[in-house]
């Protein structure tokens, strides 16, 4: 199960990290999932170190999110309904990406809009902006209905091909789908968005959950149900990447429950180019970074010059 992302040359111990996703070059692998990490985080960490910066999704206008409470906690996982807040397209193009700039290291824009036209059009006001080095299309929000039949983009692989293939035409930059885990067959829907034009594939959002507080007997988020994140997610999230990575030629980003390089490593060997760290990053603002170095000590461990080559390679 081997192929994709080729690399720069390794040096003698030198453990080459780098990876392609599209025409995007990063010299590691690890960044933060959209909307689990902010700007402010650079007063922890160094976060010159993370492969990217992926942003939290943003739409053309602003939006107010869904009502409080937007995350409970449960075991092994965390809920949350946040609903998308942002302060739209022109607020983040003026303020946020500024200080985001300011890191040096590759930005991927998240993006969701209510139809294609509406993805299309941001995609189109980002295609020009210098900074923006790769758009994600978040199709998967679970707390966000599109359309009259009230699914998400990514539950209908027409739904998703008609959002990727219009996004395609705005923007020559590289087009990352993330795709929700919410379906009967992720890759049936993983094909759509391939065969639409998508550079590459975030394998998965989170799961639709639902926690409820015995006392008031209310639901403990007040959108009543929200995404799950965290460890309770990360066999199920493990074995979509596996699902789709052979199913698909596009390299394909892991997100769902990594919490440490351990984790990591499982979604490289099943297919997973790179990965974004969502929850772990609230446990320990470091996590991204703590898990670039496991893999590296792991590769000059089993003696592999390069991550990319790891991708895959679980033997079956
Ligand atoms: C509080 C919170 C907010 C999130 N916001 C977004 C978002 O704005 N856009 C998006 O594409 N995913 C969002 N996600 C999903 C994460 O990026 C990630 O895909 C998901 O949490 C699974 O990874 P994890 O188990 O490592 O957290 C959010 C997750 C959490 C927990």
């Amino acid at each position: 199960m081997q192929r994709r992302t080729g690399l720069r040359r390794e040096g003698n111990n030198m453990v080459d990290m780098s990876v392609k996703i599209g025409k995007l070059k990063l010299k590691n692998p690890v960044m933060a999932g959209s909307g689990t990490f902010g700007t402010e985080y650079g007063e922890l960490l160094d976060i010159k170190k993370m492969g990217a910066y992926v942003a939290k999704t943003i739409t053309m206008r602003p939006r107010t999110g869904n009502p409080p409470p937007r995350v409970a906690e449960t075991p092994s996982g965390m809920l949350n309904s946040i609903g998308l807040e942002n302060k739209g397209a022109e607020y983040f193009l003026k303020e946020t990406l500024t200080g985001i700039k300011k890191f040096d290291i590759p930005v991927i824009v998240s993006i969701a809009g209510d139809d294609a036209a509406e993805f299309a059009e941001l995609a189109k006001r980002l295609d020009k902006v210098r900074g923006v080095d790769a758009i994600e299309l978040n199709l998967s929000c679970p707390n966000i209905r599109y359309g009259a039949r009230s699914h998400l983009i990514a539950q209908c692989d027409k739904a998703t091909a008609k959002v990727v293939k219009k996004v395609r035409k705005a923007t020559g930059k590289t087009l990352i789908a993330k795709l929700s885990p919410n379906v009967t067959d992720i890759t049936r829907i993983a094909k759509s968005a391939e065969d639409a034009g998508a550079d590459a594939l975030t394998v998965a959002n989170t799961y639709l959950g639902m926690a409820v507080d015995i006392d008031t007997k209310r639901p403990m988020l007040g959108n009543v149900t929200g995404g799950l994140s965290g460890p309770a997610i990360k066999p199920l999230s493990l074995r979509m990447v596996y699902q789709v990575y052979k199913a698909v030629k596009i390299p394909i980003i892991g997100s769902g429950g990594i919490m440490d390089w351990k984790d990591a490593v499982e979604f490289i060997l099943c297919g997973a180019s790179a990965l974004q760290i969502g929850t772990a990053t609230f446990v320990n603002p470091s996590a991204s970074i703590e898990i670039a170095s496991g893999i590296i000590a792991y590769l000059r461990k089993n003696k592999i010059g390069s991550v990319s080559k790891l991708t895959g390679t679980v033997k079956i």
